[in-house]
């Protein structure tokens, strides 16, 4: 991010130059941050797999940006395991997560080939009898509830004893055993996701210390293994003084137990990792143009994206750093509140920020944008969703185009007797 003639400057682009090509408002990835960010995990672990956690940000030409990075995927739905297909991640590096998959989301998986992560004793046997009558065999892996908190907001933690996610750490060795008596399922993994925007890694250790625990257990009843996923989860700085822990930090809370309860067991077995905000959250910002501002009982920035674009902020109270950018270089001097268009007082994008004397048709950027930006977006009050570009070489490509009207009203059908 840098200051040029007062503009953001983003992957070598002015900012205010996007608005005006693309419109607003405007999603804009920098392909070189996705690679990197990637690669920093490559560096920090050189043989686990990385299945990048597609629900962070599912764009086709991300996905094939990571698919050539080497990344397998995280997928957690039917359309999820479509999108990496359609980006050419190999069926051998996916593994399909969720809690409440249906029967025809277990037929996809079982056609496709890849590993599926089984959530509950039910689904595993309803797995089974799916692959039986469909002939074929599946590799599964044992989504385990550990019970640790990774200290951050309650909405993203997912180990958590009442969290809905995994079977209870108490009953995963009787559902592996199960798993032995069941027709054409292979169990050949353990899984765990404790949580997103993880910033204390010490509770990754813990993590994986209880996912040795059941390795240890298994193999001493004669069970083997391939490989144990120890999920996502690794946080970015969302603010200056913010230190957020690196690929190379995580690799410290985790592979010093790893290794040494392999060693100690005389066992080989991957490691795989699903990151998902930590590759794709710095490399987007979203750019938005003020419509009106305010001075009410508090001064208002009104924007055009508001939570239908963007809902963290709304939804877990996430502070994301919000810019002036046609503006870098004047004073932030104004109290401001910055919110969105939508028709609901919890529209808000920033709360009390310090910025510069903001007017209509400045643009304003949020950052670290990329990671469940989009991806949660919704047409909320009647607002086709805005389009995304990709930068590379200071050359910009359009990624998604935007909706229109027609987008809102492509499904609905009018019944004939309304006519
Ligand atoms: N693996 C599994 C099984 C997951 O459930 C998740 C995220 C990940 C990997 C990737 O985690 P990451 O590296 O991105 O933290 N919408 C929320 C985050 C929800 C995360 C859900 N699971 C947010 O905007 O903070």
């Amino acid at each position: 991010m840098q200051k040029e003639s007062g503009h953001l400057v983003f992957g070598g682009v002015d900012a205010v130059e996007l608005a005006e090509t693309y419109g607003t408002p405007l999603y804009v990835t920098d392909e070189d941050r996705v690679r990197n960010n990637f690669r920093r995990y490559n560096s920090a672990f050189e043989t686990a797999d990385k299945y990048y956690a597609v629900k962070a940000n599912g764009n086709l030409a991300i996905l094939k940006i990571l698919a050539s990075e080497g990344a397998g995927a995280d997928v957690f739905s039917g359309g999820e395991l479509q999108l990496v297909k359609s980006a050419g991640i190999p069926m051998g590096k996916i593994l399909f997560n969720g809690n409440s998959k249906s029967e025809e989301e277990l037929r996809a998986a079982v056609d496709a080939g890849v590993k599926v992560s089984v959530d509950s004793q039910d689904e595993m046997r309803t797995l089974s009898a799916i692959a039986v009558a469909m002939e074929k065999e599946v590799e599964i892996a044992i989504r385990v509830n550990p019970d640790v908190s990774p200290k951050v907001n309650p909405k993203i933690a997912t180990g958590l004893r009442e969290s809905k996610f995994g079977i209870p750490f108490y009953e995963v060795i009787a559902t592996c055993e199960d798993a032995k008596m069941l027709p054409n399922i292979t169990l050949t993994g353990l899984h765990c996701h404790i949580g997103s925007q993880i910033l204390d890694v010490s509770v990754f250790r813990e993590a994986t210390e209880k996912m040795m625990n059941l390795v240890e257990e298994l193999y001493a009843r004669g069970m083997e293994l391939e490989f144990v996923d120890l999920g996502g989860g690794l946080g970015i700085s969302h603010r200056k003084e913010e230190k957020a822990p690196t690929p190379n930090d995580l690799a410290d809370a985790i592979l010093p137990t790893f290794d040494a309860r392999l060693d100690s067991l005389g066992i080989k077995l991957k490691l795989v990792l699903e990151p998902g905000r930590s590759i794709v959250g710095p490399a987007t910002i979203l750019l938005s143009r003020v419509n009106t501002v305010k001075q009410a009982y508090k001064k208002f920035v009104a924007i055009d994206a508001g939570f239908n674009l963007f809902m963290r902020p709304v939804m877990y109270d996430a502070y994301h750093e919000v810019v002036v950018a046609n503006k870098l270089n004047e004073q932030a001097s104004v109290l401001c509140t910055v919110v969105g268009p939508v028709c609901e007082s919890g529209d808000i994008l920033a709360k009390d920020r310090m910025l510069p004397e903001v007017e209509r048709g400045d643009l304003v950027a949020i950052l670290n944008a990329g990671a469940y930006g989009f991806s949660m977006s919704s047409q909320y009050n009647g607002r086709p969703r805005c389009a995304e570009v990709l930068i590379c070489d200071g050359k910009v490509d359009v990624i998604r185009s935007k909706e229109s009207v027609d987008d809102l009203i492509r499904n609905q059908v009018i019944p004939p007797r309304l006519m």
